[in-house]
């Protein structure tokens, strides 16, 4: 039995000291499971997913939430605040209810899906929801984080990046060795600065013999990285990530350019795509953002790339569940029929 999972397995690689909680919901130690069909479909017989959607709040956000809440109690703070898409709100209302503190979170209105509003519900969050962006959202808490002395739990806060780059060192701990390739989507380019960091720290370690090519992947109208200018408007129906001016912008360029990898954009189409080929080809229900990633691989494939000697994960971001919306307006197979025998089996024989 673990108390704390990262801080038992990853303690030396972790900003942690004998003050610093170990409160923990059970966050890390996500799956990676092989592809049973897409990987062969696609000409990548070794493609493996990292299921961060089975973190406590579904997503990867918790990786970092614990470390972030935990140090922002260290510095005696009494609320926390973020800025977000949704993910970040529910992992930032959830560890503040886990540490006793107050969280408020400053939010897109009507851009966030359902499941990630009733989590910041449930969990009591303050909900300010503003008449604007994500970025709109970040600038602000940046600066009344400031002024208020409230702990901001963004991914500019760097115990975040600190605690999402212990995904890198599972991936390895899994497969015995650093994967080729690493598809993940980019929204305010944390993850992929996260991982990038684990990955170079296992490696300088001896942990792992070389890094992988970083493979990250925005939303074609969400995609300033791969346009190489801020977007005023970002547009995506992968909402986790519509975002048009990253706070690791120049991280995540070094990601891509250190480790010889890309990032590019997939279309809206190219997303809901992947996510229905995930739900209906392997059983995994991932929301819209996080299909971004396999949409990415799908389209490399596509460019006539040899992947078929190539080790690739695809991070899974967040759960499906979150996203009713999105899930419901793919066309279901659906009946209403009378409570008989009868009535189903004519259905069913038809
Ligand atoms: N996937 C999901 C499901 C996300 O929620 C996010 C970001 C990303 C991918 C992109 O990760 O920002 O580190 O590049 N969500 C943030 C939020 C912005 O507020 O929940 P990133």
């Amino acid at each position: 039995m673990t108390t704390n999972f990262l801080i038992d397995s990853y303690s030396e690689f972790l900003p942690i000291d004998g003050d610093t909680s170990r409160k923990s919901l059970g966050e890390g130690n996500t799956p990676l499971v092989r592809s049973t069909n897409i990987g062969p479909e696609i000409g990548v017989p070794n493609l493996y997913f990292k299921l961060e959607t089975m973190n406590p709040t579904g997503s990867f956000k918790d990786r970092g939430m614990f470390l972030a809440v935990a140090k922002a109690v260290q510095a005696n703070s009494r609320s926390v605040i973020c800025a977000s898409t949704g993910n970040t709100s529910a992992a930032a209302s959830a560890y503040a209810s886990l540490h006793g503190l107050k969280s408020f979170v400053v939010v897109p209105s009507g851009k966030i899906a359902m499941g990630k509003l009733a989590q910041a519900s449930v969990h009591g969050a303050s909900i300010i929801q503003i008449r604007g962006s994500f970025d709109n959202a970040l600038n602000i808490v940046r600066e009344i984080s400031d002024q208020l002395q409230i702990a901001l739990v963004n991914s500019v806060n760097p115990f975040r990046l600190e605690g999402q780059k212990t995904a890198a060192f599972e991936v390895v701990d899994a497969l015995g060795k650093a994967p080729d390739i690493l598809c993940i989507p980019v929204g305010n380019a944390g993850n992929i600065s996260a991982y990038w960091k684990g990955f170079k720290e296992y490696a300088a370690a001896g942990r792992a013999s070389k890094t992988p090519m970083m493979y990250g992947f925005q939303a074609q109208g969400a995609a300033p990285i791969v346009n190489n200018k801020i977007i005023e408007n970002p547009e995506t129906i992968a909402t986790a990530i519509r975002i048009g001016n990253p706070a690791s912008w120049e991280k995540a360029a070094s990601a891509r350019d250190e480790s010889g990898g890309v990032i590019d954009s997939v279309s809206d189409d190219e997303i809901l795509h992947a996510y229905r080929y995930l739900a209906s080809a392997e059983g995994i229900f991932c929301e819209p953002a996080s299909a971004a990633s396999v949409a990415g691989l799908i389209k490399t494939s596509r460019l006539g790339v040899d992947l078929s000697g190539a080790t690739i994960v695809c991070v899974i971001t967040g759960h499906g569940l979150k996203d009713p919306d999105t899930a419901l307006s793919v066309e279901a197979v659906q009946y209403e029929v009378d409570p008989t025998i009868e009535a189903v089996g004519e259905i069913l024989s038809s």
